[in-house]
C-alpha cells in the first residue's frame, strides 16, 4: 500500500489551496486503515494465513481509500473553487464598488413590449417602403426577395396584427400594473423637461459647466417614447383605414380615405426617419453609448450609469443591497423581478 506521503510525489498532484486539506484527509484515512489492519490480525491464526488475510485486506481496503479520496478530492476541489470565486468577486467589488453592481430598470414586461415594438416596426417599414417607393430598383429587389407583391402585403398586414397587440398590451400594462402606472406618469411631460433640454444645449455650447439631472426618464426619452405613441395612434388607425376601405367608406367620404392614405405613407417615412435619425442616435452612435446597450435584452442598468444618468431617480429609490446584483450584463433570472 502507498503511504501518503509516496503518494504526493507522484504526478497529478492537486495545486494549492486544498492539496493540504487533502493531505490531512489520506492521512486520516492511513491512520484508520492501520487500525483497521491491526483489528484484521489474529494472533491464533498461522503464518501463511495471517498473510493471506493482510493481502487482502490491503487490497480491499486500499481500493475502498482511493474511492473515498477521489469522491472528497471532487468535493474539495468544487467547495474550494466556489469559495475562491467568491472572494474574487468580493475583492473587486470592494475595489471598485460601483463596477459591475447593477439593478433591475426594465422589468419582463417592458422588455417583452420593446421586442416585439422592434420586430413589427422593422417588418413594417421594410415591408411598407417598397410599396411607397415602388418605381425605385431596390423596392423590386425586396419584394422579390420576400416572394413576391402579395406576400409583401401580408407581411405588411402581419407586422401590423402585432403592433396592434403590443399597442394593447401596453394600454393594459399602463392600466393595470403598477410599474405601468407608475412609468407612465413619470413619462408625461413637465416644465423641468423644457429647462433640462436648455440647459443640456447650454452645456453642449460651453456656455455653463452644469449638466442637467434626470429623474427615471430624460426629456428625451420622453420624446422618443410620446413619438412611438403618437406614430401609433396615426399608423394604426390610418392602416385600419386602408385595410378595410369599403368598411370606412361607411363611415367616411373618399377623398378622406385618400388623404388617410397620404398620411400613412408620409407619417411612415416621418417614422422611418425619426427612428434612424433620432432614436438611432440616442442609443447607439451616441459616443457614451456606442456600439449600443444590452439594457432593452436583459433590462439591467449598472448603479455607476443610473448614478451619472438619472441621478434624481437614484437619489429617490436609493437601491437596498439585495437590490443591487453582481455583474452588469449578463441576463440574469433576477432582473426577471416585476
Ligand atoms: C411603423 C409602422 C408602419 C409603417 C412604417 C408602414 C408603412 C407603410 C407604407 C410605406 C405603406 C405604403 C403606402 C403607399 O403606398 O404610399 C403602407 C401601406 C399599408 N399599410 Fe402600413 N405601415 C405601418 C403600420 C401599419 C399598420 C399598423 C397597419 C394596419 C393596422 C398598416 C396597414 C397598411 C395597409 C393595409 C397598407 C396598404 C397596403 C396595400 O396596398 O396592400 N400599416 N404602410
Amino acid at each position: 500500500m502507498t503511504e501518503p506521503a509516496e503518494r504526493d510525489s507522484q504526478p497529478g498532484k492537486e495545486p494549492k489551496p486544498y492539496q493540504e486539506a487533502l493531505d490531512l484527509i489520506a492521512e486520516e484515512l492511513y491512520q484508520q486503515l492501520r487500525r483497521d489492519l491491526d483489528d484484521a490480525y489474529d494472533p491464533d491464526l498461522d503464518d501463511y494465513i495471517r498473510e493471506q488475510v493482510k493481502k487482502r485486506v490491503e487490497r480491499d481496503l486500499g481500493t475502498e481509500m482511493d474511492l473515498r479520496l477521489k469522491r472528497a478530492r471532487r468535493r474539495l476541489r468544487a467547495e474550494v473553487e466556489r469559495g475562491l470565486k467568491k472572494e474574487r468577486k468580493r475583492r473587486k467589488m470592494a475595489a471598485a464598488p460601483e463596477r459591475g453592481r447593477s439593478l433591475v430598470r426594465f422589468n419582463r414586461h417592458f422588455r417583452a413590449q420593446h421586442l416585439a415594438l422592434f420586430t413589427s416596426v422593422i417588418i413594417l417599414i421594410i415591408t411598407g417602403l417598397p410599396m411607397k417607393f415602388s418605381h425605385l430598383g431596390i423596392s423590386g429587389f425586396v419584394v422579390n426577395l420576400l416572394g413576391g407583391i402579395e406576400n409583401d402585403r401580408i407581411l405588411h398586414r402581419t407586422g401590423a396584427t402585432i403592433l396592434i397587440g403590443v399597442a394593447l398590451y401596453h394600454l393594459g400594462y399602463t392600466l393595470f400594473h403598477p410599474q405601468g402606472r407608475s412609468d407612465f406618469f413619470l413619462l408625461l411631460p413637465r416644465l423641468k423637461d423644457a429647462w433640462d433640454a436648455l440647459l443640456n444645449v447650454l452645456y453642449f455650447l460651453g456656455i455653463t459647466r452644469e449638466r442637467p439631472r434626470f429623474d427615471r426618464f430624460s426629456y428625451m426619452e420622453k420624446f422618443d417614447y410620446w413619438a412611438v405613441y403618437w406614430g401609433c395612434v396615426i399608423m394604426i388607425g390610418s392602416g385600419l383605414i386602408l385595410w378595410f376601405p369599403n368598411t370606412a367608406l361607411q363611415w367616411i367620404p373618399k377623398f378622406a380615405v385618400d388623404t388617410v392614405k397620404e398620411a400613412h405613407s408620409d407619417e411612415a417615412l416621418l417614422a422611418t426617419l425619426a427612428l434612424v435619425i433620432w432614436h438611432f442616435y440616442n442609443v447607439h452612435f451616441n459616443p457614451d453609448r456606442f456600439p449600443g446597450t444590452l439594457l432593452w435584452w436583459h433590462g439591467r442598468i449598472s448603479e455607476k450609469e443610473i448614478k451619472e444618468e438619472h441621478p434624481l431617480e437614484y437619489e429617490r429609490i436609493i437601491p437596498e443591497p439585495s437590490e443591487l446584483l453582481p455583474g452588469s450584463a449578463d441576463p440574469s433570472p433576477q432582473a426577471d423581478a416585476e
